[in-house]
């Protein structure tokens, strides 16, 4: 069996959790829950950062102790997961007595190393990011992170001599393709590491702040709060405390953090850890942000998603699939609440949900409410169902550890609207009034099957609903990647029930009231600006040109030339789409030219229009015309 350590971010204790929080333990508990289903032994960590002087400052605020409002906050994160039905193993809380000693454990190993040397510090210091700059970094005086004001320090203070494992760490990450996901942002921080690292600055005096693990060789002092949360990774399976359990899950396999923290996570952590005579961790995976009219969701925005709300009106099952579904993991989202009404309306309630009414209330009212026994295939559609179902298990496993939830949320959703389809092109009703009773249960027999899988397959994502549904089907088997392998999970003769609806409409009106959200509207006001007028649109010039010859642009792999005819002419375009297609398979199409842009020249190469194309954030794929037609046609 294989083992699989993923883990969270420690969220801060400084904050009430908002969607953005969600997701990412959402997402955590979706790639534990899979990994479970394919046969590993999984531990899964997530927890709260609660040091640093944020939350000093805001417990002296509230007139109460640090400890006092961490257990507070901490409580708010961990009850909020329970509600989530989030299965972690450990909740690790930085202000754990046993995860402060390993924090004092690893500091002395590396002030014993020599790593870590003690420094007069001059420079200007941001309490919100509580983080040091130094004069060329500010922005017009103020934060270059967060544009806050920035008071001016000086002080002595402890330095971890990042600087000399700087090239260990490029060379690191150039050689371990995996490290650092997705690839752009490996680059990105490779991009980082082109400029000098300097020293990291590990430590606060504790007549400015006490509120922190003390330094174990100098106890005016405590750790800085990153170096601190970092080690929550390690301390939480018995880094210096229990070997075996240490052993057993270190490296983790996964850690899944948001873009703003990629920095922290692939370079001083790495470093931190090689310092340590420690592995590293296999993958640093980092997701984009949940964005609310273009803006990352947050609390200083004031623009954060209540979770709790969310929950009460649509429910638990219901948030985790739209979080799930609705984010290319890698980049970010927009949150629109007609946008998840449309994701949950279409794809739980019109299909998934549908069908499930659709297929219990036959097998109820046709066949005494037991699954009939199949045959041999009689029907032509059948084998074409079956056919395009056929591989939706592989997929589906292929997708999630390739880490691309959507997209194996997509291929179960596709499954779902083939079996619609099946059903509406075999009319099994028909087939009950006209007695073809052997057709008849082919179609139950098969459409039962299918919907057993989804329900495996949707398991982790949406927990309870797919047990409700399952239980509807009367299955009994293991909820296991190998059993949703299997042709037959539900016997003939096994007692099927109709089950209450699953996934009820959700009508967004009432939702934005009941949120007491005026976004909707204020969204159709936003569009309204953004609207064109016709004359607007008539100084787009779009013709057909048909692609008469393609080759790669040398030295430049993304680009492909293309000569195009658009009829009384022919022009070169450069298109960034060698990734998506082979200069070959393009000869002959018809596609749609931008004719009227101005030339540009791209990488040396002379563009004299543009190709339009659709692009989902993965895949780009040409628009063509869905009929011959002459080269140069106007479009409009
Ligand atoms: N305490 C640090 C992390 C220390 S880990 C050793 C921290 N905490 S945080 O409370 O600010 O939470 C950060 C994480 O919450 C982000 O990395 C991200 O995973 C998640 N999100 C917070 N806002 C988010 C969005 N708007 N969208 C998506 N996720 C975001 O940083």
């Amino acid at each position: 069996m294989a083992k699989f350590y993923v883990t969270t971010p420690i969220y801060y204790v400084n904050d009430r959790p908002h969607i953005g929080h969600t997701y990412t333990t959402v997402l955590a508990d979706v790639i534990a829950r899979y990994r479970k289903l394919m046969g590993d032994d999984v531990f899964f960590l997530t927890g709260t950062d609660e040091h640093g002087q944020k939350v000093a400052q805001a417990a002296k605020k509230s007139g109460i102790s640090p400890k006092e409002h961490c257990d507070m906050y901490s409580k708010r994160f961990k009850d909020l997961w329970k509600r989530l039905d989030i299965e972690f193993d450990y909740f690790v809380r930085t202000t754990d007595p046993q995860h402060e000693e390993v924090v004092k454990k690893a500091l002395q190993y590396i002030y014993d190393k020599g790593d870590i040397y003690k420094d007069k510090y001059v420079g200007w210091y941001c309490v919100h990011d509580e983080r040091f700059w130094t004069e060329k970094d500010l922005v017009g005086g103020k934060c270059p992170e967060c544009g806050r004001d920035v008071v001016k320090i000086e002080e002595e203070n402890y330095f971890f001599r990042m600087s000399k494992y700087q090239n260990w760490l490029i060379e690191y990450i150039e050689s371990h393709k995996e490290f650092v996901q997705p690839d752009f942002r490996r680059n990105e921080v490779l991009g980082f590491l082109r400029k000098p690292l300097n020293d990291l600055c590990i430590s606060r005096p504790k007549k400015r702040l006490s509120w922190g693990v003390e330094l174990p060789f100098d106890t005016d002092y405590v750790a800085y709060v990153w170096v601190d949360a970092l080690l929550n990774y390690v301390s939480a399976v018995g880094l210096y405390f229990d070997q075996a359990k240490f052993e057993k899950w270190w490296p983790a396999d996964i850690h899944l953090i948001g873009k703003d923290i990629l920095t922290t996570h692939a370079v001083y952590w790495p470093i931190i850890l090689h310092a340590l005579d420690l592995e590293l961790p296999k993958t640093i995976f980092a997701h984009g942000w949940w964005l609310v009219s273009e803006q990352k969701m947050g609390k200083s925005l004031g623009n954060a998603v209540d979770p709790y709300a969310l929950i009460e009106h649509i429910g638990v099952d219901q948030l985790r699939y739209y979080l799930m579904r609705d984010m290319v993991l890698g980049q970010d989202a927009s949150y629109t609440l007609d946008g998840l009404v449309a994701r949950l309306n279409n794809d739980l309630s019109n299909d998934l949900g549908n069908i499930l009414s659709r297929v219990t209330n036959m097998i109820v009212s046709y066949c005494d409410g037991k699954l009939p026994h199949s045959g041999s295939i009689t029907l032509q559609q059948t084998n074409e169902f079956l056919e395009k179902i056929s591989n939706l298990v592989d997929d589906v496993s292929q997708k999630i550890t390739e880490l691309k939830i959507h997209a194996a949320l997509e291929s179960v959703n596709a499954a779902m609207r083939a079996t619609n389809r099946y059903i509406e092109d075999t009319q099994p009703w028909k087939l009950a009034k006209s007695g073809e009773q052997e057709k008849l249960n082919e179609v139950l027999f098969q459409s039962t099957q299918v919907l057993a899988k989804a329900g495996i397959l949707l398991y982790p994502v949406m927990p309870r609903k797919c047990r409700a549904l399952l239980d509807a089907l009367g299955f009994d088997g293991e909820i296991s990647i190998n059993e949703a392998k299997k042709d037959v999970l539900i016997k003939p003769g096994t007692t099927i029930t109709k089950p209450k609806a699953l996934f009820p409409k959700i009508n967004l009106t009432k939702l934005s009231e009941a949120l007491g959200v005026t976004e909707v509207s204020e969204k159709k006001e936003a569009k309204k600006e953004e609207q064109i007028t016709i004359n607007d649109f008539a100084k787009i010039e779009l013709k057909v040109g048909k692609i008469v010859s393609a080759r790669k642009a040398p030295n430049a792999e993304k680009l492909l030339l293309l000569d195009v005819d658009l009829g009384d002419e022919k022009r070169q375009l450069v298109a960034g789409i060698a990734k998506w297609y082979a200069p070959e398979e393009l000869l002959g199409k018809n596609i749609v030219v931008l004719t009227n842009l101005k030339p540009a020249v791209i990488r040396g190469f002379e563009s004299q229009g543009m190709l339009l194309a659709a692009d989902d954030g993965e895949n780009v794929v040409l628009i063509t015309t869905d009929k011959p037609i002459a080269p140069g046609s106007k479009i409009r």
